[in-house]
């Protein structure tokens, strides 16, 4: 029996994310038991920037509901990512757990390419801005298999299910899960797979899920990429993900070798504005021992 996790990063309850969730999950040819994961109802803390995820071997210094979402994520066989747009991009619960992201590494192995598939939700067509980018680039930092994302229009609650044409893309999403990826349609990064790139020039694009660059021209009317690795990727292999896990240590290093220059830069720094602060207490954080 797969175990099968739907994560939505909608706080409305039954509505369209749930739902599509629910439909794939209905629509899935294999035996399986299905987990929901609501993000809104998980307290995840911003991330305080400190890399301690790192080193200190129970991972993060923040005491709140992270482990128990990882915990949720490494446990299943496959994920569905449900997300709708809030304001032109995703919903903010997915950005909150993705900035935690460097505590994922401390799950490593655990989640390297679990078959996932995103779904985009907007109310508006056309009006989805950044949403589906996010959830491509969620799948990829999950280090997922990515075997389809998609964008769905519906507002009001289940209205994703009313257009035909969406009830056959979820069916297609289910029989991909398992089986074999949705061939893509249109341009596509030759790296990654995906589908929003910034011009950086003329004849240069950088994809903005992997973050490599390159050329584009056009060849019979079709668009051909000469984007190629930087050297330095984030999630193609989990080599990659490996490598930059040991850059992101080595900046102790770096930290300690320009300690001087940069505690001198920063001190100048401190004195300037005034701070409006929040009447609460400070973010709680676990002690280090040592
Ligand atoms: C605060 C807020 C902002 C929204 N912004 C957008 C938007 O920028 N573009 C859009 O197409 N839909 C927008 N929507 C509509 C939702 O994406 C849409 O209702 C979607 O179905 C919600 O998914 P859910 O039912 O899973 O929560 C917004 C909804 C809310 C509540």
């Amino acid at each position: 029996m797969k175990k099968l996790l739907g994560i939505l990063a909608s706080p409305r309850k039954l509505g369209n994310s749930e739902i599509a969730v629910k439909e794939i999950s209905r629509l899935l040819p294999e035996p399986h038991e299905l987990s929901l994961l609501r993000l809104s109802d998980f307290d995840i803390k911003p991330c305080l920037g400190c890399y301690q995820c790192l080193f200190r071997p129970e991972g993060c210094v923040l005491k709140d509901d992270f482990a128990i979402v990882a915990e949720a994520l490494a446990a299943a066989d496959a994920w569905i990512l449900a997300v709708p747009t809030y304001v032109l991009g995703a919903n903010a619960s997915l950005k909150r757990l993705l900035d935690r992201g460097l505590g994922f590494y401390h799950r490593g192995r655990e989640l390297w390419k679990k078959p996932a598939v995103g779904i985009a939700i907007a109310g508006m067509e056309g009006k989805e801005g950044h949403t589906k980018l996010e959830v491509d680039s969620a799948l990829r930092l999950l280090m997922a298999e990515v075997k389809a994302s998609v964008i769905l229009y519906g507002a009001l609650p289940g209205e994703v299910l009313i257009p035909q044409e969406n009830r056959g893309t979820l069916a297609r999403l289910a029989a991909a899960l398992f089986g074999e990826p949705i061939p893509e349609a249109g341009p596509r990064c030759p790296m990654c797979g995906g589908d929003t790139f910034r011009f950086m020039d003329e004849r240069t694009v950088r994809c903005m899920v992997c973050s490599n660059a390159g050329t584009f021209s056009f060849s019979g009317g079709k668009p051909v990429f000469g984007i190629e690795s930087s050297g330095h990727d984030l999630f193609l292999t989990e080599a990659d993900a490996v490598t930059h896990k040991a850059w992101l240590a080595s900046m102790k290093e770096r930290f300690i070798a320009h300690k001087d220059e940069i505690k001198a830069i920063t001190r100048g720094f401190r004195g300037t504005g005034a701070w409006i602060r929040p009447r609460r207490p400070e973010t709680p954080i676990e002690e280090t021992e040592g």
